[in-house]
């Protein structure tokens, strides 16, 4: 009989020798009846899968959310009901850019993102440490990242690839900034904060409808690395964000954010200065005040990496009752990638591995497909005399009024400036000084002057002082930007 700690084949046969294959005598040939060596080895080729095709780099842990302030006057949904209810959840942080080996401390973008296993399925949050982002149409999004991935020659990141790309997507200005900023390499995944990025709409019982910002803001202060260090990370320790986060949890270190809303009343958000369904514009916190909603809390740390990191699939299109896409193009896109790509990437049943599977019942006619698990003898088609699951009327999504013609329309809201500008002037000296010190060496690289004098006309369309700061940094004459 086999006891615990016997080592078996993955049939569960008790298994004689892992040291040695068998042979033909001591000096071998190998026979080929080794059935052991032979499943070893084929496992062993079967062990990578697809990375993500972006934010393949990346770490994270698990927790739960605490409610805080009863959010039903604004949205039905289970998580944000019932002040005190605490709701488990994953987290995973990550960089854009990089493969899954990347060193953790280059400039990038950072992604924040969250599903949480409600009891009325999964919701996930799948945003990034910055509150906008580079482009506002998904059609962009393949030659955005192919920009910031390798170049197809010599299949080595490219600066002129990716001031190319920006220089002639002036809405990628907003988000450049932050990035060249000091928040583009932030000192832990623990001191960043987290933000859902798009619009999205919350439903209370009464069906009333508003627009909602999400922002998870950390406990631990906001806090960044200068160049200098982290270009020293990248050589002593790749993985250092992700040993950081990883530590502090085991030396019960655990780190929280708070979560915050931006409510905004449906019509007025139709109305609002900007597009609020533009992801390169926030909205103003003056307008619209960020209102308090629970604590997130990461305290376990995966047991295995690849089963709770690697195998996890987030996507936005995991929406709970209450809560709803907006029309932000970007948005509407990302419906449809994430749970693609998690089908390539995991298989037709990426849903069913432990932690992509809801902590509620499972009840549909899907069926079958590799790798499916956990279905017995019952009805597999609709409509059915054999009690059958049935719909759920009440979770039906509530309308928006549409007029207009269907076309390919340009951004109605076209001022790509403004908030970049204003961000600028919210810097103090030293952070504008370094902001510009970002894009000298980074913009500075690129062999193309005129891909410098384009990105140089758009900061100083953002702000003249910024403009001509970068001019003088790189040595074009401020003429010639203006
Ligand atoms: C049209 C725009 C976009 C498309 C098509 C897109 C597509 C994708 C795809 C295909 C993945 C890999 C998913 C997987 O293999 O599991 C991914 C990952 C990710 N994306 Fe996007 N993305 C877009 C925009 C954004 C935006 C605007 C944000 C943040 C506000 C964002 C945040 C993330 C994050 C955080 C991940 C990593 C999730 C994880 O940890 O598994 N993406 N994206």
């Amino acid at each position: 009989m086999i006891m615990s700690k016997d080592l078996t084949t993955s049939e569960g046969q008790p298994w004689s020798d892992n040291q040695h294959s068998q042979t033909a005598g001591q000096r071998g040939p190998v026979l080929i009846q080794d059935y052991q060596l032979l499943e070893k080895l084929a496992h062993f080729n079967r062990e990578r899968i697809p990375e993500r095709v972006v934010h393949a780099k990346g770490s994270g842990a698990k927790g739960y959310f605490e409610l805080t302030h009863d959010m039903s006057a604004y949205t039905k949904a289970d998580l944000f009901n019932g002040k005190g209810k605490k709701t488990p959840l994953i987290t995973r942080f990550s960089q854009v850019a990089g493969e899954s080996g990347y060193p953790d401390t280059y400039r990038d973008v950072r992604g924040f993102a969250v599903k949480f296993y409600t009891q009325d399925g999964n919701y996930d949050i799948v945003g990034n440490n910055t509150p906008v982002f580079f482009i506002n149409d998904p059609l962009k999004f393949p030659d955005f990242i192919h920009s910031q991935k390798r170049d197809p020659k010599t299949h080595t990141r490219s600066q002129d690839m990716q001031w190319d790309f920006w220089s002639h997507s002036p809405e990628t200005l907003h988000q450049v900034t932050i990035l060249m900023s000091d928040r583009g390499i932030p000192a832990s995944y623990r001191t960043m904060h987290g933000y859902g990025s798009h619009t999205f709409k919350w439903v209370n019982d009464k069906g009333e409808q508003f627009f909602v910002k999400y922002h998870f803001r950390t406990n631990q202060g906001v806090h960044n690395m200068s160049n200098e260090l982290a270009a020293k990370l990248c050589g002593d320790d790749p993985d250092y964000l992700q040993n950081e986060l990883f530590n502090s949890i085991e030396e019960k270190d655990f780190p929280s954010w708070t979560l915050y809303v931006q409510v905004i009343p449906y019509e007025e958000g139709l109305n609002y200065k900007h597009d609020i369904f533009d992801v390169t514009k926030v909205v103003s916190q003056k307008d619209y005040p960020l209102m308090e909603v629970g604590q997130m809390v990461l305290n376990e740390n995966p047991e295995n990496y690849f089963e709770e990191m690697e195998e996890l699939a987030f996507s936005p299109a995991n929406l709970v009752p209450g809560i709803e896409p907006s029309a932000d193009k970007v948005l509407q896109g990302r419906l449809f990638g994430y749970k693609d790509a998690a089908r390539y990437r995991l298989g037709a049943n990426y849903d069913q591995l432990k932690v992509n599977r809801p902590v509620n019942e499972v009840n549909n006619y899907h069926r079958d497909g590799f790798m499916s698990q956990g279905h017995d003898g019952s009805a597999n088609y609709e409509p059915n005399s054999v009690n059958g699951p049935t719909e759920v009327p009440s979770a039906k999504t509530t309308p928006d009024q549409l007029a207009g013609e269907t076309g390919h329309f340009k951004p109605y809201d076209t001022d790509n400036v403004s908030a970049a500008g204003e961000l600028y002037r919210l810097f103090d000296e030293g952070e504008k000084e370094r902001l510009v010190e970002n894009i000298k060496n980074n913009l500075g690289q690129v062999k193309s002057r005129d891909i410098k004098v384009l990105e140089a006309k758009q900061f100083y369309q953002a702000d003249p002082e910024y403009g001509e700061s970068v001019a003088t940094a790189l040595g074009l004459s401020v003429d010639e930007i203006k």
